[in-house]
């Protein structure tokens, strides 16, 4: 038996708190907080001062994500009242409270709570507007649920339940309306976040390129968005060879996914000169990367099954930009290959002739990503778009370099470089700039092409970035490495591990300002 599918819906309730009659009712509280916050009073008298006597106690601190759940509550509607801690409250920030709630929902979950109160913003301080607030508890409580289970065998253990009702619970009539309208668009971003997880989890066995374009279409009318599948007669046809040399060694062809959303009424991109999409993203899917005849250690090899998050995180996004209805003209697409050792594998000292007409030495088969991005770029740059955005899980080097805390960011273009570091404030998914100019591009010259497809030990992520900033002409663009954010081994109170879809709230907040 398989595992029942998990639903999220997340609600706002006008109610006060102690009228909540759900399974379990959140509340937030700052690190040091010795007595009860007022926004609490009547809830801590209808419980006969529970949450007092706990404070007074000193049992709970209010670190971050720390949990109490309290059982005796009187003459409370819900039976449980989990209390959560959101740290210091000079520190608080958006992405606490997307934590919490992402926290609050997973306990509920073993708790087997299928009514999720909600009122941790309430003591949190006017900086935080209420817009906000139910945008981020909407995303942290949908996103905290999200588990790959398509392969475990139902647990009789388990108490989860699949369908969950979250509630917002707000007392005051006001704040409503705001939290409302954050609520919206929290749920879009939310599940834009799960789904592209949900595609990046699946093992190789499960997707591969022309899987991937089937599961696209059915992303695009399921949307409403545009959708073209190139396969590899297409490719031929068109000139991309370098998706098709780093898909020439499976018996799964390489496709290139284009989706598109029309949301523009004029025909000039805003305030700009050019007749093209507002936006191209480009994403990297590699459903395997095995490192080709450049075969990878195996140690690890299985996490390659993530190499494709890139292009999974467009899917994610294209989805919400749809339900979003953004008045923008935005293209996806995706370059989709399986890097695999075989008879007719690409092999180090190829040389390709790419889209653009530039030509590579392959040096390295594993260096694959930047190969089939440079077709994906040179074709977006064609479009004549006012910015390209590209997100990969490109180096190793990345990795080393930034750990799982941040995400690399390059780019040619200062402006659109502000738009991504402004926007991930906002998303809570941090980037951080690194640079990429004509000194890195030296390492990447080849004495027999134009290019060749590795520098050497150092700089490996700038030097990537410059490789492919090669192939996107005078187009304002901007690549971010996911190499390390994409995914993770590590379980946090607030969500699972897995495919973590980087980038689909990052790129949809910056795609909204440009
Ligand atoms: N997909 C990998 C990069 C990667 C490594 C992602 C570790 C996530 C975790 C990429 O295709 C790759 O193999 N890059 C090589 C490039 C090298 C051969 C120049 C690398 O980083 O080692
Ligand atoms: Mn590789
Ligand atoms: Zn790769």
């Amino acid at each position: 038996m398989i595992r029942q599918a998990k639903q999220t819906s997340v609600m706002v309730k006008q109610l006060q708190l102690h009228r909540y009659d759900g399974d379990i009712l959140t509340v937030g509280l700052f690190e040091g907080t010795k007595r009860v916050p007022s926004e609490y009073a009547n809830l801590d008298k209808a419980v006969g001062g529970a949450i007092r006597d706990i404070l007074r106690l000193g049992d709970f601190k209010g670190k971050a994500n720390e949990t109490t759940v309290l059982y005796r509550t009187g003459r409370v509607g819900c039976r449980r009242i989990l209390m959560v801690g959101l740290g210091r409250k000079d520190k608080i920030e958006p992405a606490v409270l997307r934590q919490a709630a992402g926290t609050a929902a997973r306990l509920a979950d073993k708790l087997g709570a299928g009514r999720l109160g909600l009122a941790l913003h309430t003591v949190v301080p006017a900086k935080i507007d209420a817009e906000t607030a139910g945008r981020v508890l909407a995303e942290g409580a949908i996103v905290g649920r999200y588990k790959y289970q398509d392969y475990l065998s139902a647990d009789k253990e388990s108490k989860e339940v699949g369908t969950v009702r979250v509630s917002i619970v707000e007392p005051k009539a006001a704040a409503v309306l705001k939290l409302n309208r954050g609520r919206k668009t929290g749920t879009i971003l939310g599940q834009g976040q799960n789904r592209a997880r949900a595609v990046a989890n699946k093992p190789g066995n499960e997707i591969n390129p022309p899987l991937l374009g089937r599961e696209a279409k059915k992303i695009a009318r399921q949307f409403g968005l545009k959708c073209r599948v190139f396969n590899d007669r297409h490719l031929v046809e068109m000139g991309m060879n370098a998706i098709l040399a780093v898909g020439g060694g499976s018996a799964n062809k390489p496709r290139l996914i284009m989706l598109e959303h029309k949301g523009r009424k004029g025909s000039a991109a805003r305030g700009k000169a050019v007749t093209g999409p507002d936006v191209v993203v480009v994403g990297k899917a590699i459903t395997f990367d095995s490192g080709g005849i450049s075969l990878k250690p195996s140690a690890k090899m299985e996490e390659m099954k993530f190499d494709k998050a890139g292009g999974c995180a467009v899917l994610g996004i294209m989805t919400v930009v749809a339900q979003l209805k953004l008045p923008l003209n935005v293209v996806g697409l995706i370059p989709t290959a399986e890097n695999l050792p075989s008879q007719t594998s690409y092999r180090p000292g190829d040389i390709i002739r790419t889209y653009s007409g530039k030509t590579v030495e392959v040096q390295n088969t594993d260096a694959e990503g930047r190969m089939i991005l440079s077709d994906a770029l040179a074709y977006a740059a064609k479009m004549k778009p006012a910015a390209i955005i590209d997100m990969a899980t490109l180096t190793g080097a990345c990795v080393v370099a930034l750990g799982e805390h941040n995400a690399g960011l390059f780019g040619n273009n200062d402006a659109l470089k502000k738009k991504i570091e402004k926007a991930a404030e906002v998303s809570g998914e941090a980037v951080w700039a690194m640079p990429s100019g004509p000194e890195y591009l030296e390492q990447m010259k080849s004495k027999i092409a134009d290019l060749k497809n590795t520098g050497d030990r150092k700089a490996g992520s700038c030097t990537a970035a410059a490789f492919l900033g090669e192939f996107v002409g005078d187009v304002p663009w901007v690549h971010i490495d996911i190499a390390a954010v994409a995914d993770t081994d590590r379980e946090k109170p607030w969500r699972e591990i897995g495919a973590t879809g980087f980038g689909v709230r990052l790129v949809v907040e910056c795609i909204r300002r440009c």
